[in-house]
């Protein structure tokens, strides 16, 4: 039996090939920000409480300060968390509405419950970095915000799987229709959820790495945000792949088979492990070495990037394939191609990008405040 609802009549108004471009690049860059906030969040909550453990001695105030350049850009990530999370809702809406509206009204509950939970992270996030700034002890604000931001994590993890398993929707809709059942256990959505956090490990350590080249930094404080950096990025790679590998072979063997033999996704696996081996070594050679050349954080940057795509594109492939095998093939739709209107919102697209450049041009161009070791 099919369980998917049946089809909106009205066709696509683009290609489902573009649908899918932009709901790929779109998502790679909302999981850039989620993964800087996850883990600059844990590392900066990390660094505060050792700071003030150890109040007194040379290295707590360069732990502080570290923390405190770390926690005044998390408000500025929040934002793009969130304004890049909405672009991948919208087009994964039109491409998998059938399967993506009916998880989230089944577990409708938790997932409403993520609009307050946002509001209660990002304020906490604003407090954390007031008393960071100080070098007062609010790690434990910060720890109440990652808490909150991970269980966020945990419950789109678990929508996204979901949305995966049509032959439990009917059972669970019968228990409740009131939308407060979790779904029966998946072995993979824990896994899934641990490689996100994971993650956050890699692209913190990246982060410092890239802090590290900034002049407006005191030298001590960067050669200490490079040293940790690097080493907690080889972490971040070391636990993560560990996660990974459970993800991958959790996948039934048709489902890996087809991405296999697919040379888009199989091309996007080798992208990504190319990419996680390139940071584990610069990581460690930035770790080691304490390196606080500008350059470097770029080159961290985008090989972070690379490896996020290469992810990106190969849980595509997951979901798509997972998908027809249960009878949802999210090629066969009915496409009357809007031109003029494909071609306004390529237009905006065009546009909105370039006023984002000027505006983190005005960014650059800005009077540096410095920023030191927090007394
Ligand atoms: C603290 C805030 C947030 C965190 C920690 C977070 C984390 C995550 C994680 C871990 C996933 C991947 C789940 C998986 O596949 O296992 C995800 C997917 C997603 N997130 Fe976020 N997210 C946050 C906020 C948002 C917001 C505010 C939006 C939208 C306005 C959003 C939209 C999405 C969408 C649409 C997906 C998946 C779409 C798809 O697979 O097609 N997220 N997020």
């Amino acid at each position: 039996m099919n369980n998917f609802p049946a089809v909106d009549p009205i066709p696509l108004p683009a290609p489902v090939w573009l649908f899918k471009a932009l709901h790929i690049l779109t998502m790679a860059l909302h999981f850039y920000a989620v993964e800087l906030l996850i883990g600059g969040l844990l590392i900066a909550v990390l660094l505060n409480l050792m700071g003030v453990m150890g109040r007194g001695s040379a290295i707590s105030g360069v732990r502080l300060g570290a923390a405190a350049s770390l926690a005044k850009r998390l408000p500025i990530v929040m934002t793009y968390v969130i304004n890049l999370g909405v672009p991948p809702l919208l087009f994964s809406q039109v491409l998998y509405g059938r399967a993506l509206y009916t998880s989230s009204v089944l577990i409708g509950a938790y997932w409403i419950a993520v609009i307050p939970m946002l509001m209660a992270c990002y304020w906490l996030l604003y407090k954390f970095n007031a008393g960071a700034e100080r070098g007062r002890p609010v790690w434990w604000i910060g720890a109440l915000s990652w808490l909150i931001a991970g269980s966020i994590a945990k419950i789109l993890s678990t929508n996204m799987t979901l949305m995966l398993r049509p032959e439990v929707w009917q059972q669970m809709y019968s228990a409740t229709a009131g939308g407060t059942h979790l779904p029966p256990h998946d072995p993979t959505t824990s896994p899934r959820w641990l490689f996100m956090l994971a993650g956050g490990l890699v692209f913190a350590g990246l982060w410092m790495v890239w802090l590290a080249g900034h002049k407006r930094i005191e030298m001590p404080v960067r050669e200490y945000l490079a040293g940790l950096g690097g080493r907690v990025a080889v972490a971040g790679v070391i636990a993560q792949l560990a996660a990974g590998h459970f993800v991958y072979h959790l996948q039934p063997a048709k489902v890996l088979a087809d991405i296999a033999a697919n040379p888009f996704y199989h091309l996007s696996s080798f992208v990504w492990i190319g990419s996680v081996a390139l940071i584990l070594v610069f990581g460690a050679w930035v770790g080691f070495k304490k390196v606080t050349a500008f350059a470097a954080g770029w080159v961290g940057a985008t090989l972070g990037f690379l490896a996020l795509a290469g992810w990106t594109i190969f849980r595509d492939g997951v979901r798509d394939y997972t998908l027809l095998g249960k009878g949802y093939d999210v090629w066969q739709r009915t496409v009357v191609t809007n031109w003029s209107v494909v071609g306004l919102f390529l237009l905006l697209f065009v546009i909105g990008l370039g006023t984002i450049g000027w505006l983190v041009s005005v960014m650059v161009r800005a009077k540096p405040v410095t920023e030191s070791v927090v007394k």
